[in-house]
């Protein structure tokens, strides 16, 4: 059976308001409601979010109708009061993330009260949510406004499969690290199982500010967390591509008496002036948009071609949009002011350059606007998807009519056919208006079909439909890795084969798996509790303990001179035992080091932060301090020009976590235990590492070993457990049985 979807955003489908005592209910705008209508209808799905209506607007003659307007529209309602609009609302999802995520740092505050209820809001959004999920429902969260309920949903329900979708950009890390909260913001995000993004590029912002400020390992488009895979991909959203064709196609031959009073005027219009061409642009009146810049652009294209005045006209509708916010307010004066200057200009008396409208218009006044329109004109100045672009094009039943399109527009990825513009270069935007004014109509017939045949393809069906199935994949992965997992079933299995042993062996890892990473090796020295642990469990007669490490000798015999455990150095390199002194397991000879040297420090030189340490018998980059993402490049660039270099040497590279190894070849930690296995006979074998050095281990031990990986990721360990923490109190458990 399909699952069940809980659909979770901010502003529900519907937008309710009070109209004497009556309740005026009409569809909300924006890409995002209008995009997941379709989603919502067709998946056995709830719908939760806020009506548009803050508390002290809704009085008990209300309320009634509200219940059950929610009902029948089959929504949830998470009730919002006045100071939550206003500081949530308003307030921080609408001055802080809207116009960072959107590159206008300028706008962007940043208010401790806001980030409160901002978090506050969150919370009720997931009370209501965790409420109302049944076991198997998958929960669908969309955009800014709820980065933080994924965590908060994740905390407490495990079991429930999270999706989010961004609908905006997401900025590079250098913008994102402006905010103040961006670490809790990261997090909160991460309690998703899948991430969805608009495009590849905003997805790779996404890695890179996840690398820096949380530092996890990603493989391609996996994050491993310590204890969870989340994927994150991009899912462009489309439109329900029927739904405008077949309104357009019905506007087209309509019957004169059912006409609307747009679409006769608009006609009418058209007939008095048949050589005006009219230019459409809709969108929220939002700074984002660039509609002062259309409008300057609009003016500079009469200045630039004179010979098209009075022969094109723009409509404009901008519908209004978070009115309470400064910005808005500011904007919207703005452009009554260039509107008026413009058509104060340019205006004759039987031709208005602009029509603008500021207001919002039911769907088939919009398509009128469509279909009506030979050119559609949309500038923003970043935008995450925009529909309108979209819609235009799937309105042009007769494949007519030219789109123009800022490539700041998540959309241009997939519309090349369309005009793409700079919305900052008004020369390029007067040409292009131009150009399409004169535009063959076979040449936009070709470019219309290939976009519509996209369009068609992947419209918002599609796109859900890719997201959820996306969605139920991400569980296969993370099961896999699951099923591996040490619960507490496992766990006691593990004591209790422990406690009736008789003589065991115990192969443990240091960095990462007895102790977490610092940024200088050096400064993961051993704690006084891991000490302890060690030493309790060393005292046992029957207990030997190993370990196991690509240190070197001389850092392990600082850290654990006269204990009572074995020691193996640079990953197999050396031994002592308790008591005794070191001893080679292998000779070896190192006159490579010189040549191999030369070429990391060449690459110490070109990477800050990164450095060399040198080991006996190894040599090993180190890029943990360097920046990521130049870390991992310089990385593969190292491998690349050791890979000629160790083959004439009789040399491997190992890759461990942010460090590249250069060793004599065939030394390694597996070879290693099994030396010092040797003929004896031991009934209770354990191995524990955390990287990919540790596999050598897990590989060689025999195959009745518990070998454990600590961390994610693919591994030929028998079980994983999630951190070094872990590690330790799972031992805890072993010293004292
Ligand atoms: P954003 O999500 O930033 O508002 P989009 O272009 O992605 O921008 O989406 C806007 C959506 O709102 C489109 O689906 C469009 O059809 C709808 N819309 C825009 N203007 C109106 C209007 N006046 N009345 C009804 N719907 C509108
Ligand atoms: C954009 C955002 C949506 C938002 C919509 C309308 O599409 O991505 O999250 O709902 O604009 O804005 P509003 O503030 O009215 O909800």
């Amino acid at each position: 059976m399909m699952s069940r979807i809980l659909i979770v955003s901010n502003r529900l489908p519907l937008q309710i308001k009070v109209n004497n005592q009556k309740l005026d209910i009409t569809p909300s705008i924006g890409g995002l409601a209008t995009g997941l209508k379709s989603v919502h209808t067709s998946h056995n799905s709830k719908w939760i979010g806020w009506t548009g209506l803050v508390n002290e607007e809704i009085d008990d003659t209300i309320r009634p109708a509200i219940d059950q307007a929610m009902k029948e529209n089959e929504c949830i309602e998470v009730p919002l009061n006045e100071a939550d609009h206003e500081l949530f609302y308003y307030g921080f999802s609408n001055k802080t993330l809207w116009p960072l995520f959107h590159y206008f740092t300028q706008y962007a505050e940043f208010k401790k009260e806001t980030w409160t209820k901002y978090r506050k809001v969150n919370q009720k959004f997931a009370d209501i949510v965790i409420e109302n999920a049944e076991k198997g429902d998958k929960i669908w969260i969309q955009d800014y406004q709820l980065m933080l309920l994924p965590q908060m949903i994740k905390e407490k329900r495990p079991d429930l499969s999270i999706g989010f979708f961004l609908h905006i950009p997401f900025p590079s890390f250098e913008v994102f690290r402006i905010l103040p909260w961006r670490k809790e913001l990261l997090e909160g995000v991460l309690g998703a199982d899948l991430i969805g993004f608009h495009t590849y590029d905003y997805e790779r912002h996404f890695f890179s500010t996840v690398r820096r400020i949380l530092g996890y390992d990603i493989y391609f488009n996996q994050i491993n967390l310590p204890d969870r895979i989340v994927v994150v991909d991009s899912f462009p959203m489309g439109i329900d591509f029927d739904k405008f064709y077949n309104a357009a196609q019905e506007n087209k031959y309509r019957a004169i008496k059912d006409k609307t009073t747009v679409q006769r005027e608009l006609e009418k219009y058209l007939l008095d002036n048949p050589k005006v061409k009219l230019i459409l642009s809709i969108d929220r009146l939002d700074y984002t948009k660039g509609i002062a810049n259309r409008l300057n652009a609009f003016e500079y294209f009469l200045n630039k071609y004179p010979e098209f005045k009075g022969k094109v006209t723009l409509i404009m509708l901008a519908v209004p949009s978070r009115a309470n916010v400064s910005e808005y307010k500011k904007m919207k004066s703005e452009v009554d002011e260039l509107v008026g200057r413009i058509n104060g200009e340019f205006s004759t008396i039987d031709w208005v350059p602009v029509w603008y409208f500021y207001r919002s218009m039911p769907f088939e006044n919009l398509i009128d606007l469509y279909v009506s329109s030979e050119i559609a004109l949309l500038t923003p100045i970043r935008d995450g998807m925009n529909l309108v672009a979209k819609e235009y094009v799937a309105s042009q039943i007769d494949k007519k009519g030219v789109l123009i399109l800022s490539e700041m527009a998540g959309a241009a990825h997939e519309m090349s056919e369309a005009l793409v513009i700079n919305p900052n270069n008004y020369d390029e935007i007067a040409d292009n208006i131009k150009d399409a004014i004169l535009m063959p109509e076979e040449e936009q017939m070709v470019r219309n079909n290939i976009m519509q045949e996209r369009l068609k393809r992947y419209n918002v069906k599609k796109w859900a439909g890719d997201f959820i199935n996306a969605l139920n994949e991400v569980h296969k992965v993370q099961d896999q890795f699951v099923s591996k997992k040490i619960n507490d079933r496992l766990e006691k299995q593990i004591v209790d084969q422990f406690k009736c042993s008789l003589k065991r062996i115990l192969f443990l890892d240091y960095d990462g798996t007895l102790v977490g990473f610092k940024n200088k090796p050096e400064d993961a020295r051993p704690d006084a509790e891991l000490y302890n642990l060690l030493d309790q469990l060393a005292v046992n007669r029957k207990t030997e303990i190993v370990l196991i490490s690509g240190r070197d000798k001389e850092t392990l015999a600082k850290w654990f001179d006269n204990k009572k455990y074995t020691l193996i150095a640079e990953h197999g390199v050396w031994i002592k035992k308790p008591d005794k002194d070191w001893r080679l397991i292998e000779q070896m000879n190192v006159e490579w080091k010189l040549t191999i040297r030369s070429v990391i420090d060449m690459y110490v030189d070109r990477t800050p932060g990164s450095f060399i340490e040198e080991k006996n018998y190894s040599l090993v980059w180190h890029y943990r301090k360097a920046d990521p993402e130049l870390g991992i490049k310089r990385a593969n660039e190292l491998k690349d020009e050791l890979t000629s270099l160790v083959a004439n040497h009789n040399l491997e590279i190992l890759e461990g976590k942010k460090v590249i190894e250069v060793k004599n070849i065939g030394v390694n930690k597996g070879r290693a235990a099994v030396q010092r296995l040797g003929s004896r006979k031991y009934d209770c074998i354990m191995g524990i590492g955390d990287d990919w050095t540790d596999e050598y281990l897990f590989e060689r031990l025999p195959e009745e070993a518990v070998t454990i990986k600590v961390g994610l990721g693919n591994t030929k360990a028998t079980y994983n457990i999630d951190s070094f923490l872990k590690v330790r109190q799972l031992l805890r458990k072993l010293a004292n049985c």
